[in-house]
């Protein structure tokens, strides 16, 4: 179904975003990132889920309102995040674990980032672009044809234009409505105090 022009109601208890779908269908040219010898990437192999939601909630809760991998039950987390073609990457500060990168292979010849963001206090100081870069020289040694991902207004307001200048073309656009994480007790009220709760 297709909204139709204008404005839409939205139920109260909810959350709305516009979200944009983006992608790649080659390797894009490279950006290098700055030098950032305190940081690195490494592969996660058996992601524990107890790790995988702690690093999750530091990054998305409080400001973005990440809360999908919250509200998926334990056993189905780890089945996902524990799948073969499922690639978990840790962008670490000083050995602390400070961004994520989440690679779904799931599909044949695609790459989705399913996750992508850093703690923060490391926003803006060139981690994104060190994690970017892992991300496109991962996906890409495979044997892939498209590397997508998708983001929406409810994520950091610079996500967009940083995928576009990653080399991701947007082609599609929806609106996304869910349950107020706040309100059925996944997030605390306190979280993103910019998207006014309205119940
Ligand atoms: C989206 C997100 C990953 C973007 O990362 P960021 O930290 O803002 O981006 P960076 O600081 O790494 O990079 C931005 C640019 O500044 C540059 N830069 C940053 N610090 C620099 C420095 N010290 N010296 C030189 N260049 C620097 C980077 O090289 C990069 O340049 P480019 O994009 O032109 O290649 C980040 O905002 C984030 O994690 N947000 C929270 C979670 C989120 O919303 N994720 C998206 C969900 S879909």
């Amino acid at each position: 179904m297709t909204l139709p022009d204008g404005y839409s109601d939205v139920p109260a208890g909810k959350i709305a975003a516009v979200v944009t779908h983006l992608e790649m269908l080659a390797r894009p040219s490279p950006r290098p990132a700055p030098a950032l010898p305190e940081m690195a990437v490494r592969r996660v192999l058996k992601p524990d889920v107890v790790w995988y939601r702690d690093l999750y909630t530091r990054i998305g809760a409080e400001d973005w309102l990440w809360f999908s991998r919250l509200e998926t039950s334990r056993p189905a987390l780890q089945a996902i995040i524990g799948d073969p073609k499922m690639e978990i990457f840790a962008l670490t500060l000083d050995d602390r674990d400070e961004g994520l990168l989440e690679l779904d292979f799931r599909t044949a010849d695609n790459c989705e980032i399913a996750f992508f963001g850093v703690t923060k206090s490391l926003i803006g100081r060139g981690a994104g672009r060190l994690l970017m870069n892992a991300a496109i020289d991962r996906a890409w040694s495979q044997p892939i044809r498209r590397f997508w991902v998708h983001t929406c207004t409810l994520d950091h307001p610079e996500a967009l234009a940083f995928y576009i200048r990653s080399g991701f073309r947007p082609y599609r656009r929806q609106i996304e409505i869910a349950d107020d994480p706040r309100l059925t007790g996944t997030l605390p009220e306190t979280a993103a105090s910019h998207v006014p709760i309205i119940r």
